[in-house]
């Protein structure tokens, strides 16, 4: 019996295609949800990884996850961050710095919280980022947000 159930398990995983844990480029995510927007400055803590502006965007599965705090799979949310230049007292997005991803698949990204984690180099879909160190370059910092699905932001009316 007990070898039967591993040949059924070693079956299934051949089944699994190699790519099949790589998150998806979100294609047409600039038509989803905004969010919120954030402007992180020069002496932020953060300003090496994450400086300049960044714009959340979510497609319809996350903003029923922000509406009841219960992200079903397929849902997608953006971290869109470009740089943010200042002069004559305004401040203008420049150049795209990357594309962050957080993809809910409960099953697939079961190790770090149920959530795929990608970054996409300037937006280009074939540039990735964080490939297989989602743990340590993002999900380490998300952690702490287990009451809330590992999600940071919250939306407002
Ligand atoms: C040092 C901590 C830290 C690390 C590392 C980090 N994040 Fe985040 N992330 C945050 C914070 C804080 C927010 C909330 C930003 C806001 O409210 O505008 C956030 C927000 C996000 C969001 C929007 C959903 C949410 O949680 O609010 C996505 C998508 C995201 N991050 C992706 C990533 C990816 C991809 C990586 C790895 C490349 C990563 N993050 C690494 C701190 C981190």
């Amino acid at each position: 019996m007990i070898a039967r159930l591993l040949s059924i398990v070693a079956a299934a995983a051949v089944c699994v295609p190699v790519h099949s844990a790589e998150v998806p480029f979100p294609t047409g995510y600039r038509s989803w949800t905004h969010v919120k927007s954030m402007v992180i400055e020069p002496g932020h803590a953060l300003y090496d990884s994450f400086g300049g502006i960044h714009h959340l965007y979510a497609n319809a599965k996350a903003m029923d996850g922000y509406r009841t705090g219960r992200f079903r799979d397929g849902s997608v949310i953006i971290f869109d961050l470009l740089e943010a230049n200042a002069a004559d007292n305004a401040v203008s997005e420049g150049k795209r710095k990357v594309v962050g991803v957080m993809h809910r698949d409960a099953r697939k990204y079961a190790a770090t919280g149920g959530w795929g984690f990608e970054g996409f180099a300037e937006g280009d879909p074939k540039r990735r980022a964080v490939g297989t160190n989602a743990e340590t370059a993002c999900f380490g910092c998300h952690a702490p947000q287990k009451d809330s699905s590992y999600v940071f932001s919250s939306w407002r009316e």
